[in-house]
């Protein structure tokens, strides 16, 4: 049977959410401005219409969340208080906004993140790193590298920096997942998962506005406090705004970094001699970090909106049309990179899109490639004979992160 192109170009079907460089690869030389009729928005492959987009946030706009306005006539007139509370959580906040809503927000989180705060956390990270490979090495033999170390280090952090209570941790881990998984919901049209992760977001809601008000009465020094105190938003943010920020920063330090320390030990691991090679060669973490973004990619797609009509290789994205922007694609085309399937140790100053590029740059760039620095470097030194414990890799099902369900290990004591 003949396969079409909306199947091919389909990232959400199970093969290609498990492998999805085939496809971006296939995208990227046959099509690479495709119209995907069926999710009705814009694919960009190419590194240079993706870097191009980035470049130009006039025509390329962030505030996505009016474009869902149009998909909600996809769910049943019902469900319209769980999109409310999905779109306030979702899309209230700096990476789905424009000037000058996100320059407000931007501006803050620079003042407030600073890299003097990253650079004092370090001790923090490096500390946390053993405790955890402590307790790996205690137990010894199988481990899943992703619920025992990958997820637990970026979120630990996240909350220490943001200083959430412990009793909170556990309901905003489950919001930062729902975060991650509203956008595949939308696209399937799936109410019973856009149901269900209203519930969770009113949940998150109510705990991040209680953290907020006691950080206004008794600020303390943490990054919630220095937002909440901070000129033009503690007083000026709807406290809508406020807990849409201060989550973004929960879900992009749980999600990504998790996802960039799974990917990046997955590969080391599948083909040994990086591993050794690295172990010999511990002064190049830094570097391997640059290289291991790029190859891992662990945010696949970026999302805009067409803000005017945009032409490009004879194709025209008409205003209000949604646009994903490639950057997983972008980090594997060779007209950029040689050889992009090659996870090369020694690969020449990478400079990838894996943290985005211009407006929106990441502003937890640093903070991660810390993180990701420390980890690696401990885990080198304290788990030189880590195997992994198999060869099949099961990713969650989020066509836009690139996020490993388990990686398992075998420690040898
Ligand atoms: C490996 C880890 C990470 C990756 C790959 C990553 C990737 C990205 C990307 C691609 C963007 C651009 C979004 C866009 O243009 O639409 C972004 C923005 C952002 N990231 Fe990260 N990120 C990571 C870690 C972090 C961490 C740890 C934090 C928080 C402490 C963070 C906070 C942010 C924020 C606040 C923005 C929004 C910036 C803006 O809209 O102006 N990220 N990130």
């Amino acid at each position: 049977m003949q396969i079409t192109d909306s199947e091919r170009f389909d990232p959400l079907t199970p093969a290609n959410l498990q492998d999805p460089f085939s496809l971006l690869a296939d995208l990227r030389r046959e099509q690479p401005v495709y119209w995907n009729e069926k999710y009705s928005f814009w694919m960009l492959t190419r590194y240079r219409d993706v870097k191009a987009a980035l470049r130009a946030p006039g025509q390329f706009s962030s505030a996505t969340g009016a474009e869902l306005e149009r998909r909600r006539e996809d769910f049943p007139e019902s469900l319209g208080p769980d999109l409310d509370v999905c779109k306030r959580f979702v899309y209230g906040q700096l990476v789905t906004a424009d000037p000058p809503e996100h320059t407000k927000q931007r501006h803050a989180v620079m003042s407030t993140l600073t890299s003097q705060m990253v650079g004092e956390l370090r001790t923090a990270v490096e500390e946390l790193t053993d405790d955890l490979l402590d307790k790996m090495q205690r137990v010894g033999g199988a481990a899943d590298f992703v619920s025992d170390f990958a997820y637990p280090l970026p979120s630990l952090v996240i909350f220490d920096l943001l200083g959430v209570p412990s009793e909170y941790h556990g309901m905003l881990h489950r919001s930062s997942q729902a975060v991650v998984a509203f956008p595949s919901a939308v696209y399937r049209k799936d109410g019973e998962t856009v149901e269900e992760l209203g519930m969770v977001f009113r949940e998150a809601e109510r705990a991040l506005d209680e953290i907020i008000k006691a950080r206004r009465i008794e600020p303390k020094d943490d990054l919630i406090s220095r937002l909440v105190t901070f000129e033009g938003v503690g007083d000026e943010m709807l406290p809508s705004e406020l807990v849409a920020l201060c989550n973004i920063l929960l879900v992009a330090g749980h999600e990504t970094t998790a996802n960039l320390l799974s990917g990046s030990l997955r590969y080391l691991l599948e083909s040994r001699e990086l591993w050794e090679q690295l172990r010999s060669t511990p002064d190049m973490v830094p570097s391997v970090v640059e290289e291991l973004l790029r190859f891992v990619s662990p945010v696949l797609w970026l999302s805009r909106v067409a803000a005017e009509d945009i032409e490009l290789s004879g194709e025209v994205l008409r205003k209000g049309q949604r646009i994903q922007l490639g950057i997983g694609a972008a980090n594997h085309d060779p007209d950029e990179y040689d050889h992009p399937e090659r996870l090369d140790l020694m690969r020449p100053k990478v400079h990838s899109l894996a943290f985005g590029y211009g407006l929106h740059f990441c502003l937890g760039a640093a903070l991660a490639r810390m993180e990701t620095q420390v980890a690696l470097s401990r885990l080198l030194d304290r788990l030189p004979n880590v195997r992994l414990g198999s060869r099949q890799f099961e990713y969650r099902p989020l066509y836009f992160l690139r996020a490993l369900k388990s990686l398992p290990i075998v420690i040898q004591r």
